[in-house]
């Protein structure tokens, strides 16, 4: 055991702070991108516990350390590590096959020995932190093997797992070559969290499917074999969410609003802006979004005089392959649109491929008249929930779509199929003109099912249901 040890731990792939370092040299940490962060990093700033991870950068060996509260414990990944386990296997074999295979997965044995090996590394860092019988966390795809590695390891510890992305169908899943072991790495939770109701439907069909065990919604049996006991695993959905109170209190801050009205008239004022916020990413749909708006100027439903889309792409995995290629072709598109459409004075699209303050965020949120989700495939899309927390005018139009896990809370958003692009223009007609009653009527349903589901009550009903397992585990004669 490690010199500190702690009864609650948390580990994801990527830490809430990527260590950078500027052309001086000079290192500093910045707040890493992405969902997962934006949700646990409030959670962890209230508990007390350490959070294992990756500081973003290859070959840091760092000690553990202090972060806005928070006690940081690197986990060092090496140059290769990066290339097989997590650009490899991570995001170039599970996420386009957990993304509905919107882009071809690549299967690599060698990838998939490096995530078996560096998965059985963050096992180990977090077995040396945690204290006899603490809760362990472990987030996301990249870590699937680990719940199993640890109970294997320290029995006596209570394991949760939480999926930020879609589970697969069984008919997509079925094509992972190692599709047994990773069912096996995850029912070795206690408690195994999924965004919606058939992503959890998913996984216990596939367990069904391939180990042919007893499933009861939400209970899985898992039979004794040798000297591990049988087992009962809880695989159901906990949708995610974000740290409502604190980013309505940003978006009302007075020099935020101001912000925002700044943004409006750098922008020439015009009627509608519309905005995108998105990692560079496949699943995020930007190019049918890019397509419907070119396609209403070209038809002469919209101008550049009245409305302005500014497309937030936010750099992401850029050694990755199909994110290059995603990127030129982004380019290429915003490109061709402003060429063709832009005035000396009005740009159709103002395109920013760089990260950004949360107060700037939230600015952008405010100046936003009509907020574009339209993701191929999204576990949840926090964006969607941050403009709604955002807007206490009650103004604002949410188009979002219905492959997105949000679109299971956010019924009062305009919901669209990406993939249709005359409904996609349809709806962003609808959307500019939407009248002001509607306008509100909509929001102040979005803002009261935003405001039911923060943060914290996803975490806190995640954890109550490990609790929960922890009794049923004694109650049966567990540890
Ligand atoms: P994902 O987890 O796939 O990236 P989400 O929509 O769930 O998608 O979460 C994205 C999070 O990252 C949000 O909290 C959003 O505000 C934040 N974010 C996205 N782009 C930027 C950016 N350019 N600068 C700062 N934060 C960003
Ligand atoms: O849940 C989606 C996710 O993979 C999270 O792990 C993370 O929040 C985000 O996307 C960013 O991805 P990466 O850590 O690969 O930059």
């Amino acid at each position: 055991m490690a010199d500190e040890s702690y009864s609650f731990v948390v580990v994801s792939n990527r830490l809430p702070v990527d260590r950078v370092v500027d052309e001086a040299g000079n290192a500093s940490w910045k707040q890493s991108p992405g969902g997962l962060v934006t949700a646990l990093e409030p959670v962890m700033r209230a508990a007390d516990g350490a959070w294992v991870g990756w500081a973003g950068q290859a070959d840091l060996d760092l000690e553990p350390f202090d972060n806005a509260g928070i006690r940081i414990v690197p986990v060092p990944l090496s140059e290769s590590d990066l290339e097989l386990y997590y650009e490899g296997f991570s995001n170039d074999t599970l996420w386009p096959l957990y993304h509905d295979v919107i882009a071809q997965p690549s299967y690599h044995r060698e990838w998939w020995e490096r995530y078996v090996q560096v998965n059985r590394r963050f096992a180990e860092a977090v077995a040396g932190v945690s204290a006899p019988g603490a809760t362990v966390w472990v987030q996301d795809y990249q870590l699937q093997l680990v719940p199993a590695m640890l109970r294997e390891a320290r029995p006596d510890l209570l394991i949760g797992f939480f999926n930020h992305i879609p589970f697969p169908a069984y008919g997509l899943y079925s094509q992972l070559p190692w599709r047994l072991q990773i069912i096996d790495g995850l029912l070795g939770a206690d408690v195994v969290g999924f965004q919606r109701v058939a992503d959890a439907g998913n996984f216990s069909r596939a367990v069904r499917r391939l180990r042919g065990y007893t499933t009861k919604s939400p209970v899985i049996e898992v039979p004794g074999v040798d000297d591990a006991p049988a087992r009962r695993v809880i695989a159901k959905p906990f949708p995610i969410s974000i740290d409502v109170a604190g980013f309505q209190e940003l978006a009302s801050r007075p020099e935020v609003q101001e912000r925002a009205r700044q943004i409006r008239e750098d922008l020439g004022n015009p009627k509608t802006i519309m905005l995108g916020v998105d990692r560079l990413d496949y699943t995020k749909g930007i190019t049918h979004r890019l397509k419907a708006f070119g396609e209403l100027l070209a038809d002469g439903s919209l101008s550049v005089e009245d409305v302005t889309l500014v497309q937030v792409a936010t750099p992401s995995r850029e050694r990755v392959e199909s994110y290059r290629q995603l990127r030129d072709e982004i380019e290429l598109a915003v490109g061709r649109i402003n060429g063709d459409y832009g005035t000396i004075s009005h740009q159709a699209i103002s395109y920013l491929h760089h990260g950004f303050p949360r107060e700037e965020m939230a600015a952008l949120y405010l100046a936003a008249d009509v907020m574009l989700v339209t993701a191929l495939r999204d576990g949840m899309n926090l964006v969607a929930k941050e403009y709604v927390a955002a807007r206490s005018d009650e103004d604002g139009v949410l188009i979002l779509s219905e492959f997105a896990g949000a679109s299971d809370e956010l019924r009062a958003a305009l919901l669209v199929n990406p993939h249709d692009i005359d409904g996609l223009k349809d709806t962003i007609l609808r959307a500019i003109d939407m009248p002001r009653h509607e306008r509100r009527k909509r929001m102040h349903s979005l803002r009261k099912k935003v405001a039911e589901n923060d943060v914290s009550h996803w975490s806190d009903s995640f954890l109550a249901t490990l609790r929960r397992a922890r009794r049923t585990r004694a109650a049966w004669g567990g540890s």
